[in-house]
């Protein structure tokens, strides 16, 4: 660990529970492999107490916060600005303090993308059609950073229909499947889990891959295990796969850059070292 000074940049993640975030762990190597004056720290912060916290941060001389669950979407009344892709997403996980402005931003969109182009060289050949599972806030991130790829179609499915119906009230480029429908993937090109499902102490995603042609790509936001059960059933039977740590790592990038200074990289020793701290 590099020795604080008085001068030292201060940035953290807010959670509640913050426990297992791996945030610290991430932006802990990029400080110490720039040797950076700065301190990126946990911090579990109750979701009635958020509104007063920021501020308060900023008053203490932090340059920003990482947001997760569940403050991402609570946040977007409470910052001064937001960028376009939180505004789009609905949702904010940077924020970044300046000259007394509490700046909300939303880099998940920036960090999915970043995480399928790393994943899959030819991403231009899969653009075709993407079903993306589940509708929650990732499933928003996800949709909106596909629209900006351009891809041709984006189908969502969900279990719960009212969930997809709110999704596609505020992304009306979509197209909704019904949940029972969800197997059949003989059109997709491109298929992203974003629900928990696969997840470490959950049930694995009931979806047959019998349809998905064999040139496809899967893509699983889950990163614990890094290969879920579904994407072990696709590699398994031919298609090239995404796990979902890049999007982790890949996400975090543009603030560190705005609080250190520097611009870090996403390298596969960062990746090994994160990858270490999952439990
Ligand atoms: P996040 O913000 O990480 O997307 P979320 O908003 O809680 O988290 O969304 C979780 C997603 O996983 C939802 O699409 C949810 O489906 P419902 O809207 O039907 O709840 C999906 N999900 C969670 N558990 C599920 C299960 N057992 N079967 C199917 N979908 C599930």
């Amino acid at each position: 660990m590099t020795t604080l000074t008085g001068n030292a940049k201060l940035a953290g993640v807010i959670g509640h529970p913050v426990t297992h975030s791996l945030s610290p762990r991430l932006h802990g190597y990029w400080l110490y492999e720039h040797a950076i004056d700065g301190a990126y720290v946990p911090l579990s912060v109750h979701p009635d107490d958020l509104r007063e916290v920021l501020p308060a941060l900023m008053k203490m001389g932090f340059a920003g916060v990482n947001l997760t669950l569940p403050h991402k979407e609570l946040a977007l009344a409470m910052v001064d600005t937001l960028d376009s892709d939180a505004k789009a997403a609905g949702a904010v996980n940077t924020i970044i303090f300046k000259d007394g402005v509490i700046h909300g931003r939303n880099t998940d969109v920036y960090g999915c993308m970043q995480n399928l182009k790393q994943g899959a060289v030819t991403l231009a050949s899969y653009k075709e059609h993407a079903l993306v599972i589940g509708a929650g806030g990732a499933a928003r991130a996800v949709c909106v950073g596909l629209k900006q790829e351009g891809f041709k179609k984006i189908s969502v499915t969900n279990r719960t229909p009212d969930r997809l119906e709110k999704l596609k009230s505020h992304l009306p480029y979509i197209s909704t499947i019904p949940w029972e429908a969800r197997h059949g993937l003989a059109s997709v090109s491109l298929l992203i889990n974003t629900t928990s499902l696969g997840m470490k102490g959950q049930d694995a995603l009931d979806l047959s891959l019998e349809k998905l042609p064999q040139q496809s790509l899967v893509y699983d936001i889950v990163y614990n295990p890094l290969e879920t059960p579904l994407l072990a059933e696709a590699r398994r039977r031919g298609n090239q796969t995404v796990d979902g740590l890049g999007m982790l790592l890949w996400q975090a990038k543009p603030g560190f850059e705005q609080w250190f200074g520097v611009e870090p990289t996403v390298s596969a020793q960062l990746r090994a070292h994160v990858m270490k701290g999952l439990a």
